[in-house]
């Protein structure tokens, strides 16, 4: 059984009259521990599957599985609980954080949220997630702004592995870091993989680290899927008109990043 299953997802927006098909009958799956990567240019529908999947708004046709139920019918608490096994980290984390809370209160928020630690536990489960994604105890009094970027996207990482989560979409999450932090973002994600047998929705526009650290992609044109395979195979042989106008619009792709073989 896969970890997510979206089916026939259609996603319309009206906007100055027009209606926008933003995702047009999208299907796709997801299996434990999988990293499957969305790309497509700019407007083709990444961010707004990302959405979908979180459930932070609604199809306007399509169902979604999530860990054996139905995703789209939940509620309340069940979907509170739910929500806790599928977690998000995006490119700008500044926004998802109150920029003045430190890094401990961003990182107690869930754990207090969905009820994984008392009180008492929390300072100790907020050094352990510190530790695990490479950041020293002492940032915990920080204010969210004034640590680096690399490091608010790690905070962003410990924040969504918090809950133990089973799936964290990723939404162009290392876009906006230099190319070393990133590579080190990246080993990062894909050691938790390996521990915690997270899966990922790895949404980029970046076709190198989509081949390093997918195993699956799906190439996306105006809200379709153009294309689908194993990530090596698709980029470095394209089928679509779609894939082989990206793969040349690429930079030189960076084949430096380890590779997590399936
Ligand atoms: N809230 C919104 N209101 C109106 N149109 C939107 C909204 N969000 C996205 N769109 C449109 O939907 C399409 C897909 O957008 P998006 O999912 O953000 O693409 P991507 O992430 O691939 O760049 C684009 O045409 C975009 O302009
Ligand atoms: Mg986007």
């Amino acid at each position: 059984m896969s970890l997510l299953a979206a089916s026939n997802l259609t996603k319309r927006y009206r906007r100055g009259g027009k209606t926008v098909i933003a995702v047009d009958d999208v299907s796709f799956h997801i299996e434990p521990g999988e990293t499957l990567a969305l790309a497509g240019p700019s407007g083709s529908g990444k961010s707004t599957i990302a959405r979908l999947a979180l459930r932070l708004i609604e199809p306007d046709a399509g169902r979604i599985e999530f860990e054996g139920g139905d995703f789209l019918a939940l509620r309340g608490a069940t979907l509170r609980a739910r929500r806790a096994r599928l977690q998000m980290v995006f490119q700008d984390p500044l926004a998802a954080f109150n920029p003045r809370a430190t890094v401990a209160r961003a990182l107690d928020d869930p754990l207090r949220i969905h009820g994984i630690a008392s009180r008492g536990e929390r300072p100790r489960r907020i050094a352990e997630l510190l530790e695990r994604v490479g950041l020293p105890a002492d940032l915990a009094s920080r204010a969210v702004h004034e640590i680096s970027g690399g490091q608010r996207q790690r905070v962003a990482i410990a924040r969504a592995i918090a809950t133990k989560p089973s799936l964290i979409v990723l939404d162009e999450a290392v876009s906006a870091l230099d190319v070393s932090v990133r590579g080190q973002i990246l080993e990062l994600l894909l050691d938790l993989q390996r521990e915690q047998k997270i899966a990922y929705l790895f949404i980029s526009h970046d076709l190198g680290v989509v081949r390093a650290v997918a195993h699956r992609i799906i190439l996306l044109d105006a809200g379709r899927i153009a294309e689908s395979g194993e990530a090596r195979a698709v980029v470095d042989a394209p089928r679509s008109a779609i894939g082989k106008a990206l793969v040349a619009a690429a930079p030189r792709l960076d084949r430096s990043i380890r590779h997590n073989a399936p």
